[in-house]
């Protein structure tokens, strides 16, 4: 299959096309969702939450991200691979983006940067790293990196006022040149407005289905937290589940002595082993 691009993404929009992205935080798994025909993989800052222990995105860094990418790009998938921006590596100023940006892809292997928020100040930074020529993908509605300023994970755009608001946001990153945006956490009405507005491909989560694409974090969607079960995931499987009962099976069979059987061990030629205990008495301990 094809490898995917920021142009192929834009233009599934024009074709009515849904968009199918999923995050991906190393290579096995990147490989898994190119086999299955997965658009886009997100290295998302949320590997802070899905594997790194954190409450939050806030923790993460570059390096985290970028490490995580390369390992994602090392699997070669025919997914575009997006580098999310963690907290503080891009808005300090347009040379600290046009910098870590620059890093996401040439260390990190991505093909575009995710940047949050649709402040005019975001705007601007979008604007100086699409001139570099690095495709941008924003994020509006909810953004994580700004949990302490939205007062938590809340829905934003419920009012009629918030949602012109971030319809106008939209428009503003679209001139910007970004490629696409991720909308987080949003009335489907409000996203079903912004994706008609713009013509750049919408991704939606937590934000209904008219979006023009969905993006889930993978974890949450294959089931492997039990606390965490926010109602815009769905689970698709039963991942915790299936490695507790693999870990309970291997564990009683260690215990009982039946791993590992002659299936999966290696043996002496009898020769060998005959020449072995000629010459080395067996330990009786
Ligand atoms: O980091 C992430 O996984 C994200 C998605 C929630 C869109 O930003």
């Amino acid at each position: 299959m094809a490898r995917k691009t920021t142009h192929k993404i834009r233009l599934m929009k024009k074709k009515g096309k849904k968009i199918v992205m999923l995050t991906a935080y190393d290579a096995p798994t990147a490989a898994i969702l190119s086999e299955m025909g997965v658009d886009m993989i997100l290295v998302g800052d949320s590997v802070g939450n899905s594997l790194l222990g954190y409450e939050s995105t806030i923790p993460v860094t570059l390096e985290d991200v970028i490490h995580h990418s390369a390992a994602v790009s090392r699997a070669r998938p025919n997914c575009l691979i997006v580098g999310d921006m963690p907290f503080m590596s891009y808005k300090v100023s347009a040379q600290q983006a046009l910098k870590n940006c620059g890093l996401m892809l040439q260390e990190g292997g991505a093909e575009a940067v995710k940047l949050e928020g649709g402040s005019e100040a975001v705007v601007d930074i979008v604007r100086s790293v699409v001139d570099a020529g690095i495709p941008v993908m924003g994020h509006i509605g909810l953004t994580p990196q700004s949990i302490y300023q939205l007062g938590g994970y809340r829905i934003q755009g419920r009012t009629a006022d918030m949602a012109e608001m971030l319809v106008k946001q939209a428009v503003q990153l679209e001139e910007a040149g970004a490629f696409s945006m991720v909308i987080e956490l949003v009335p489907s009405e409000t996203a079903k407005l912004i994706t008609e507005t713009v013509k750049i491909p919408t991704i939606g989560i937590g934000a209904g289905p008219h979006c023009d694409g969905q993006v889930l974090v993978l974890w949450d969607m294959l089931g492997l937290f039990e606390d965490f079960k926010p109602k815009f995931v769905k689970k698709y499987a039963n991942v915790r589940e299936l490695i507790k009962n693999a870990v309970s099976e291997y564990s009683q069979d260690v215990r009982d002595g039946k791993f590992p059987d002659e299936a999966h061990s290696f043996e002496m030629t009898e020769e060998e082993t005959g020449r072995l205990y000629g010459r080395t008495k067996p330990r009786d301990d």
